[in-house]
C-alpha cells in the first residue's frame, strides 16, 4: 500500500506550473528564514559570502541552522563528511560543537582550497580533508575509529553506495545526514523532471530513499528544508559499535 501510495506521488499530474524552477519550499517561508539568519563567526560568514558570490555549493543557510542545532544536541566528537567543495560545512561543524571532522573531497583544487581556509579559519587540529574518490577512500577507513555523525553531500547518484560504504564505521545511535534528497521536486513528483539527463539521479534517489526507509537498523525521515534533508537514526546493526 505505501509503495503504491509513493509511486502515486511520482506519477502525480497535479505538480508546479513551472517545474524547470520548483523550489520545495515557499519562497516567501524561506526568505524569512534566511532573515533569521546570524552567522557569529565572522570568518565562517566571509566564507559564505566567498562561496556564494563564486557559486561555489556549501550549505544553504536554513540547511546550516538545523544542522547545528541538530549538532549541538548530538554532540559529535567525529563527523565523517563526504563531499568538502571549499570546507565550509566542515568548519560550521568544529565551530559549532567542537567535533573532529574528517572530510572527503574528490576534486584536488577544492581539496587544496579547503585546506587553506581550514587553516585560515584555526580549524587545522581539527578538520581533515582527503582528496579522493569518496567510495575508495571509505574502503581504507579505520574500522577502530568510529564516526558520530555521517554527513553526505556529493555526488547525488552515488549516495546507496555512500552510505553502505560508510555504515561500517558508524556508532550505534549515531546520525546520518544527507543533503538535496528531493532535487528540487524531482525525488517527489514526475512532474518536476524536466531535463532528460535527470531521469538517472532521479531514479537513483528515489531508489536511494526507499532503501534507507525501509532498513531495519535505521529510522529516518525527509525534512523540507534547503533542497531536502534525510535524517537518519542508526539504531540497531550487527556490524557497528
Ligand atoms: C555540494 S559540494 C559540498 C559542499 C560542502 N559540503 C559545503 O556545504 O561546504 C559537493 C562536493 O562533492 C564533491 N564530490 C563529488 N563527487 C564526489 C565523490 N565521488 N567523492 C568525493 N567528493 C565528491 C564535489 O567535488 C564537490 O566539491
Amino acid at each position: 500500500m505505501l509503495i503504491l501510495g509513493r509511486r502515486r506521488i511520482w506519477n502525480n499530474r497535479a505538480g508546479p506550473s513551472d517545474p524547470a524552477t520548483m523550489n520545495i519550499t515557499n519562497e516567501i517561508i524561506s526568505a524569512y528564514i534566511d532573515n533569521l539568519y546570524v552567522n557569529e563567526n565572522t570568518d565562517l560568514a566571509e566564507l559564505r559570502v566567498f562561496a556564494e558570490t563564486h557559486n561555489i555549493p556549501v550549505i544553504r543557510r536554513d540547511t546550516e541552522k538545523l544542522l547545528k542545532v541538530i549538532m549541538k544536541l548530538k554532540q559529535p566528537a567525529r563527523v565523517l563528511e563526504i563531499g568538502t567543495a571549499v570546507g565550509y560545512s566542515s568548519c560550521v561543524f568544529a565551530d559549532c560543537c567542537g567535533c573532529s571532522v574528517l572530510s572527503i573531497e574528490l576534486d584536488e583544487e577544492s581539496a587544496k582550497a579547503a585546506r587553506s581556509n581550514i587553516e585560515n579559519l584555526g580549524f587545522t587540529g581539527q578538520v581533515k580533508v582527503v582528496c579522493g574518490e569518496a567510495g575508495a577512500v571509505l574502503r581504507g577507513l579505520d574500522p577502530a575509529a568510529p564516526y558520530d555523525l555521517l554527513f553526505i553531500d556529493a555526488a547525488k547518484s552515488h549516495y546507496r553506495e555512500f552510505w553502505d560504504l560508510a555504515m561500517p564505521y558508524m556508532r550505534r545511535e549515531s546520525i546520518v545526514i544527507c543533503d538535496n534528497v528531493l532535487l528540487k521536486g524531482m525525488t517527489a513528483s514526475d512532474e518536476c523532471v524536466t531535463r532528460r539527463r535527470d531521469w538517472t539521479s532521479t531514479r537513483r534517489m528515489r531508489e536511494f530513499i526507499e532503501y534507507i526507509s525501509n532498513l531495519d537498523y535505521a529510522d529516518t525521515t525527509v525534512v523540507p528544508i534547503g533542497d531536502g534533508l534525510s535524517i537518519s537514526i542508526i539504531e540497531k546493526n550487527e556490524s557497528i559499535t
